[in-house]
């Protein structure tokens, strides 16, 4: 059986989600959010350790300003009302990507539940925001200028450093999106069209199952 360490999942389906029900797209991010905290109780319950999500990538500013200023400020109300939830739970708050462009405000609670959290153990929840590997991995090479450059200083300059196990996207597509590319460079992928805001801890369970069950050979035999 393999060991589910690390989960990743690609949050897609939103906007479709939200048109099909005949609401407007934001409708999609706000249900989306409540998946959120179903993952991460899912992973509670199953002994994984670090759970990464992708929530809004370097790309993501291209969208209309409607829909940005919605995110953020969604972003901003969850980490404002899960943070007792979090404290309680013993969920590390953590994100990934490049928060220097977020306004003062959000920045200062994303520090407050980082601060909060830290010492959490039960599980480690890495919101990708502003990130993107590619930006990542310029990030790294910069803050090496000066030193030895190997798998292993790459590796633990990241911003999150652990391989992943099982990368999860919903939503129908099938490609990354410049989404942990080096940390998943050995990753199981799984697929499913199911729209995230209807992704539940049933059909991950069958995801995390059937990887359970795979011969994972790492380039051996
Ligand atoms: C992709 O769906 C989703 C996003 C770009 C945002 C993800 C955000 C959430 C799941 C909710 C926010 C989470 C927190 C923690 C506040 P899409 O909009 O690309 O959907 P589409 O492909 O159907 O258009």
């Amino acid at each position: 059986m393999n060991e589910l360490k690390h989960l990743a999942i690609i949050m897609d389906g939103n906007g479709r989600w939200a048109k099909k029900r005949g609401f407007i797209r934001t409708k999609g991010h706000e249900v989306g959010a409540l998946a959120v905290e179903m993952m991460c109780e899912f992973c509670i319950n199953n002994d994984i350790e670090i759970l990464s999500l992708y929530a809004f990538s370097t790309e993501n500013w291209k969208r209309p300003k409607s829909e940005v200023d919605f995110l953020m400020k969604l972003l901003k109300d969850f980490l404002i009302s899960r943070r007792e939830k979090f404290v309680k739970n013993g969920i590390f708050f953590n994100t990934i990507g490049d928060i220097t462009p977020f306004s003062d405000d959000l920045k200062a609670e994303i520090l407050t539940l980082k601060e909060l959290t830290k010492t959490n153990n039960k599980l480690k929840l890495n919101l990708a925001i502003n990130y993107g590997s590619r930006d990542e991995l310029v990030r790294v090479i910069n803050s090496l200028k000066n030193s030895e450059i190997s798998e292993n200083s790459i590796t633990n300059a990241l911003d999150e450093s652990a391989d992943i196990d099982l990368l999860v996207r919903t939503g129908g597509e099938k490609r990354l999106s410049n989404f942990m590319l080096w940390q998943a460079s050995y990753a199981e992928l799984a697929f499913t069209d199911t729209l995230w805001p209807d992704f539940n801890q049933n059909e991950l369970a069958k995801i995390v199952s059937e990887f359970k069950g795979k011969n994972r050979r790492f380039g051996g035999i």
